[in-house]
């Protein structure tokens, strides 16, 4: 089966097997999607998709709200989806609309109700417990989702389908887990298949398009179903005209939307077994998908194949696959789109790190179709890093004539130093920038040391992007050594390491580098690592945390919550204080390596800034920050020289 070719769903046609899946967006604005997420369909759908699934989230009554959520049940919000169906039709793709009700996976406060569910059984995602749902709730549930699916296809969607993933009241009915009802609605299979089975039903006798079913494979929770399971579920279920595989519950998404660090479930074997359960279509997905797994799941028995971080990393994924072209790939680090939805970072809206242009589609036209520049200037880049290699890209592509300059003999800055151990995938961005930045016509002077006697007047503009060097320890002035966690990851701290058995990590970095540094610490003897918050590497995104936590359990780390580093002595010795009662005690390790900040490398930028017009910095030159900043300001003035 071939990705790329024409296919049919239930007897509807589609341009090819690629679907762009549900992503919560937090684009909706008072239950209603907004232009904002209309576009950011249409654009996975211009990018070669032949079925988009969205916009997620589509709520069949008011058990849930805010900006991720769209009331599919209100004949209000009906115009506003037609719009979003209309967006996505004009690029020749299809549509089809997800209802959910997230049950004990999402709290009743905001609505001030309770929140029902199958069983007084709630969900780790929350911290609320779901009321179990009387006959009436069970009814009115079910008129629910056929007066929304009505809604849907009055606003012209092509297939209406039934979430039974993570965060679904209706994937609760069929767990073990979250089912313990003592009716013919729980208990065995059958009856625990039994309300899924009805309202499948009654959807289907209520409208004329194709209904699908969207399924965990397994829930991946202590107590609910499990991969082993997958005969029996389907077996149990009725009244579907296509299988979307998924996988996990509300409380799973570490492995759900595996990310680095994160243990990644096999899903083609279970897709492989879906597939010989059903005699409908099947959309697979993978742990994270991408052309090659695509391909997997094809064999394994799927017809369609969902592609999510992939089209957010790279909306013209399908499209760039298809004529043979390279497309910008996800590095799996789940920081702007799972981070900016779910995350510390709440309260944002879905983003990509290597594509500023995700969830501000309206906003930044495509990379690819940035206008010429008004006024071609000579622009001297310095510094080969992520910012620097992406503004060179793009500021090229406009018809400036660039020259980038990199100190090192090599590409990448930091880059080249995150992007290992679990890092790893972070790697593809360095050599998707790279490739982009081969491909263009800039001029790259590598080993090149730029100061401020380099930079004459033949240069119209000058873009600094000289990054930030490794952690400072100079505000503690520490009188005892103390190693850079940056060293260590850099390999240069073996020796002074060798010998050490002992070690403690003081985390003052607060994010991935101290979990990144810990992993790599305690392979190598016994760590201690000390926090001033309760727990280290406080601001690494969550759908990544678990992974490291995990990893440094495995490999016997111990934590100290709540403990700021107060001194590291001469003779080795560590003082450090509770941050909540102020008490301190000592310690005596063989090692202290550091997990610090950073502070930008700014000297050339205020020289210049001093001595002429046009200088502009951007990246961690600015101020030490995480990598889609360098991604964006990179962007940014990229579009605006
Ligand atoms: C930001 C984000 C939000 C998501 N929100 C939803 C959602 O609301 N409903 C859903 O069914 N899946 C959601 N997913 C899951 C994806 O549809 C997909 O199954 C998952 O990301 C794994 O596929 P991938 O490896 O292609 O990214 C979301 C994924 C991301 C990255
Ligand atoms: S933010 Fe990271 S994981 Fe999410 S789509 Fe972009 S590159 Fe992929």
């Amino acid at each position: 089966m071939d990705l790329y070719e024409q296919s049919e769903l239930a007897g509807a046609v589609v341009s090819n097997r690629a679907v762009f899946r549900p992503v919560r967006t937090n684009l909706a604005e008072d239950g209603a999607p907004t232009d904002e997420l209309a576009a950011h369909l249409a654009a996975r759908g211009r990018g070669g998709a032949g079925l988009v699934v969205g916009p997620a989230e589509m709520l069949v009554d008011g058990s849930a709200s805010g900006p991720s959520y769209v009331d599919a049940y209100d004949p209000d919000v009906v115009p506003a989806l037609a719009e979003t169906v209309e967006a996505v039709h004009d690029t020749g793709s299809s549509i089809i609309g997800q209802l959910t009700h997230p049950g004990a996976e999402a709290t009743g406060d905001a609505e001030m109700r309770a929140q029902r569910a199958p069983a007084a059984q709630p969900s780790t995602a929350t911290y609320e417990m779901p009321t179990p749902m009387a006959d009436d709730d069970l009814d009115a549930l079910q008129e629910s989702f056929v007066d929304a699916a009505e809604n849907l296809v009055e606003a012209g969607f092509d297939g209406v389908e039934l979430a039974a993933g993570p965060y679904a009241v209706l994937r609760q009915f069929l767990s073990p887990k979250f089912n313990t009802r003592d009716d013919e609605y729980g208990g065995d299979w059958e009856s625990r298949a039994r309300f899924v089975d009805e309202t499948l039903a009654a959807v289907q006798s209520a409208v004329d398009v194709p209904v699908g079913l969207h399924l965990s494979l397994a829930e991946l929770e202590y107590g609910g179903y499990e991969f082993e399971d997958v005969p029996d579920l389907l077996g149990a279920l009725s009244g579907f005209d296509y299988l979307s595989c998924t996988v996990g519950t509300a409380a799973t998404f570490a492995q759900t939307h595996a990310g680095v660090g994160a243990q990644a479930p096999g899903l083609p074997d279970a897709v492989a077994t879906a597939a010989d359960c059903v005699d409908v279509p099947v959309m697979g997905r993978a742990a994270y998908t991408d052309e090659e797994t695509a391909e997997q799941l094809l064999d394994a028995g799927a017809e369609f194949v969902s592609f999510t971080r992939q089209l957010l990393a790279d909306e013209a994924s399908v499209r760039k696959w298809k004529n043979g072209e390279r497309a910008t790939r996800s590095i799996q680090s789940n920081q702007k789109c799972l981070e900016g939805v779910y995350g510390h970072a709440h309260g944002g809206h879905v983003e990509c790190v290597v594509n500023p242009r995700t969830g501000r589609e309206t906003e930044l036209a495509p990379a690819s179709d940035l206008p010429s520049a008004g006024l071609p200037q000579r622009v001297l880049v310095v510094g080969g890093g992520p910012a620097g290699m992406r503004f060179a890209t793009l500021a090229s592509r406009r018809g400036h004539d660039v020259t980038l300059r990199e100190v090192r003999d090599e590409l990448g800055g930091q880059l080249t130093l995150a992007a290992q151990g679990p890092l790893e995938p972070f790697s593809r961005a360095r050599e998707d920038l790279e490739a982009d930045l081969r491909d263009s016509a800039v001029t790259v002077e590598l080993g090149t040391e730029v100061t401020t006697d380099d930079v004459d007047e033949e240069w119209d503009s000058v873009v600094v992007a000289t990054g930030a060097p490794p952690s400072t320890t100079e505000h503690r002035e520490f009188a005892g050594e103390v190693i850079d966690a940056l060293d260590v990851l850099a390999g240069e701290a073996d020796d002074e390491l060798a010998d050490a058995e002992d070690l403690l990590l003081l985390d003052e970095n607060r994010w991935v580098i101290t979990m990144q540094t810990g992993l790599d610490l305690a392979a190598r003897g016994d760590l201690e690592i000390a926090t001033a918050d309760h727990y280290p590497g406080f601001r690494t995104e969550q759908p990544n945390l678990p992974g490291f936590v995990a990893g440094l359990q495995a490999q016997g780390a111990t934590v100290t919550g709540n403990h700021d580093v107060d001194d590291v002595h001469e003779d080795g010795t560590v003082t450090l204080r509770n941050t909540l009662t102020g008490e301190t005690v000592t310690r005596d390790p063989d090692a202290v390596v550091y997990a610090g900040r950073r502070s930008a490398d700014e000297s050339l930028y205020l020289k210049l800034a001093d001595q002429r017009e046009n200088v502009y910095r951007i990246g961690d030159a600015v101020s030490p920050r995480k990598l889609d900043r360098a991604y964006y300001d990179a962007e940014k003035l990229a579009r605006r020289l």
